[in-house]
């Protein structure tokens, strides 16, 4: 069976779905792998090395899309190239291993079906203790978390730790977390090490106590109605409990130097929590950073992808694909989950289709003409896009 992987098209893209060492494992379990050109070199994973473990390398992109019975990527395919239309050059039956975010790209996920093609969104798998080691969400998260306080230390003007200088003592920089799941501890852990002095917020009661373990204050609110849905992600506030949320942002935001948003709704879409006059009220200096900008943005006033300077002096940065800011250990990271996919479904050397296993079940959006993700479905038919 023939591995093919893509170099990635997506603006500012530097990961890589597989590195050589998941390539060498994959060959040993009984696959041929071939890669385009340069597809690791943006994440310092330059072609020889593939060579050296057993690839093939092509130029053409067309063939070698067209000679994949297993089709890996990052990102979702490239559909508006004159030059590259990657589904188009998938033959029907492919198995394509990507994080589609399908609910972000309804379009791409409705032409793999016209396309018949088999694709596993590794964004869907479920979080499972099994599926664990197959679990990008978490491994993308992890760094976003830790990436987005890098930024916040570095924009901040002043200190995160307490110094006690011959010019007297500074105090530690008062940070707030919102959305408490992988991102936000991460989040919460790296801030600590700093020095900071954190407070976290969720609408999850179970991750006061993560919070705490972390050496962060929780601050909150009772929830008069829950917020958790299925597969332990957060669902929409009610009109009620939004109100509430919202005072208690509006108190806090205002006391500390940095705001960082992870919140998400589905694990998909941002909820907008931080409102301008929230931002208005905030000290000049202080900084948010929103974590949230891939699903939309959780602060009204961000701009995706930029920052901005308000004109009561807080910064606002938003920043996009911050896992490709740390290209080598994103792509290693990601490249071992799929690695642990493809090996969990491997026999007779072969990628086995198990329609009755739950991961597969979770985590496939096409197969055979259909889309089968029950919330892409619904999606579709809501109209609903980011
Ligand atoms: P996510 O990225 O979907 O959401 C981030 C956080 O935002 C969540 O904690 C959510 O409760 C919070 N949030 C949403 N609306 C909010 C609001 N209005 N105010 C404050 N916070 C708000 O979360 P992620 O990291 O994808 O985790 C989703 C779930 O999966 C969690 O329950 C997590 O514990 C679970 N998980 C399980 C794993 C496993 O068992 N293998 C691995 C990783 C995560």
């Amino acid at each position: 069976m023939h591995i093919a992987l893509l170099k990635e098209t997506r603006p500012g893209e530097r990961r890589v779905a597989l590195v050589p060492e998941s390539c060498k494992k994959l060959i040993q379990a009984g696959y041929t792998l071939s890669i385009e050109k340069g597809a690791g070199e943006a994440a310092f994973y330059p072609d020889e090395e593939y060579r050296k473990v057993g690839c093939t390398i092509e130029n053409d992109p067309e063939t070698l899309i067209k000679s994949a019975d297993l089709l890996l990527k990052v990102n979702s395919p490239t559909l508006d190239s004159e030059n590259r239309n990657e589904i188009a050059w998938m033959k029907p039956g492919t198995v394509l291993l990507a994080s589609l975010m399908p609910l972000r790209h309804l379009n791409v996920v409705q032409l793999l079906a016209t396309h018949k093609i088999t694709s596993f969104s590794t964004d869907a798998i479920p979080r499972t203790t099994r599926a664990q080691s197959m679990d990008t969400l978490s491994s993308m998260a992890n760094i976003v978390g830790y990436k987005g306080v890098l930024i916040a230390a570095s924009e901040l003007s002043k200190y995160f730790p307490m110094f006690m200088t011959a010019a007297g003592t500074v105090f530690p920089a008062k940070v707030f977390v919102i959305g408490a799941a992988v991102s936000g501890l991460q989040a919460i852990a790296t801030a600590r090490r700093l020095g900071a002095n954190v407070t976290a917020t969720d609408v999850r009661p179970e991750v006061k106590e993560q919070i705490e373990s972390l050496g962060a204050k929780y601050v909150g609110i009772e929830l008069k109605e829950s917020a958790v849905s299925g597969g332990g992600y957060a669902k929409e506030l009610s009109q009620e409990d939004k109100l509430r949320q919202q005072e208690l942002l509006i108190n806090h935001c205002a006391t500390v130097d940095v705001v960082i948003t992870t919140a998400l709704i589905g694990g998909v879409f941002a909820p907008k929590l931080i409102t301008a006059t929230m931002v208005n009220k905030m000290h000049p200096g202080s900084l948010i950073v929103d974590l949230g900008a891939e699903g939309g943005g959780n602060c009204e006033l961000s701009k995706l992808g930029e920052t901005i300077m308000t004109n009561n002096g807080v910064k606002i940065i938003a920043p996009l694909n911050l896992p490709s800011t740390m290209p080598s250990h994103a792509s290693l990271l990601f490249s071992r989950n799929l690695t642990a996919f493809v090996q969990t479904f491997t026999k007779d050397k072969k990628f086995q289709l198990d329609l009755n296993d739950d991961i597969q079940k979770g985590s496939m959006i096409t197969h055979n003409g259909e889309i089968l993700n029950a919330r892409t479905k619904e999606a579709l038919q809501s109209g609903r896009s980011k």
